[in-house]
């Protein structure tokens, strides 16, 4: 069966896709930086391997890549973990670049890291990497600028490891709004009760492995549409 690496697997879109992908028998490898609540999250699931840490920490991502060896090779790596910033969001003019910093390790480098460290075995499987990205990767909200920016290099690395590596589909996967933890950091304070789930992102997600469309950028929201009949 195939195997996939899911980060931020505790909660969310990532625990979502872990369940989704399990429910169809993959072998999975998960992380997240608590430790108990990954193992609550997956508490159940017949073929999983839980690594719990930070994607920002190169021992965790060793560690992550050494799983991937133990298990043999790897057919999806979906870099889902990801760090909104200061809640509220700041304008950009008062951005606490320490802050920033911290975004673009999670969200940028960590993601990165990860492909430098397993692009050799997602090639021999000729294999998928979905970076999760967002709306704000492309649509200029005031507040948005530390996360969307780094949610829009997150899409131009991915645009340019599929120019550079033919052999894979390598995907920035806009999931859309979901109800979620890091989506009420967002709006603190407010009701986000009218948010969809983040299990309804995951047809779409998995018509992207199953259909393995070329390599691009793709919202949730096209991908769950009805395929054309004409
Ligand atoms: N929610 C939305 O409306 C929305 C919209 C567009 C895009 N997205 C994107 O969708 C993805 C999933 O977001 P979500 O809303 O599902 O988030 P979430 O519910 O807050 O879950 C985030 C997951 O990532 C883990 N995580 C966070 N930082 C980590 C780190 N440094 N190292 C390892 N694991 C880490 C968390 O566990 P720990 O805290 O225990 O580490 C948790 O399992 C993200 O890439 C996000 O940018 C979300």
């Amino acid at each position: 069966m195939p195997i996939a690496l899911i980060t931020g697997a505790s909660r969310g879109l990532g625990r979502a896709a872990a369940h989704a992908l399990a429910r169809r028998g993959w072998s999975l490898i998960v992380d997240a930086r608590r430790a108990d609540d990954l193992a609550g999250a997956t508490h159940g699931l017949a073929d999983v391997v839980t690594v719990p840490g930070d994607v920002t920490d190169p021992a965790h991502r060793a560690g992550l890549a050494a799983a991937v060896a133990r298990a043999g090779g790897l057919d999806v790596l979906v870099n889902n973990a990801s760090r909104l910033g200061p809640s509220p969001q700041p304008l950009l003019r008062d951005y606490p670049l320490d802050e920033l910093g911290r975004v673009y390790d999670t969200n940028v480098f960590a993601p990165l890291s990860l492909i430098e460290l397993l692009t050799a075995p997602l090639a021999a499987a000729a294999g998928t990497i979905v970076n999760v990205s967002s709306d704000a990767a492309v649509e200029a909200y005031p507040g948005w600028g530390g996360y969307g920016s780094s949610k829009a290099a997150l899409d131009q690395l991915t645009a340019v490891l599929a120019a550079e590596e033919p052999s894979l589909r390598c995907y920035a996967f806009d999931p859309g709004d979901m109800r979620t933890d890091m989506h009420q950091q967002a709006f603190p304070g407010e009701d986000i009760s009218d948010r969809p789930e983040p299990e309804t992102a995951i047809p779409a997600l998995l018509r992207l492995l199953d259909e393995r469309p070329p390599s691009g950028r793709y919202r949730a929201s096209d991908l769950a549409a009805p395929a054309a009949t004409s």
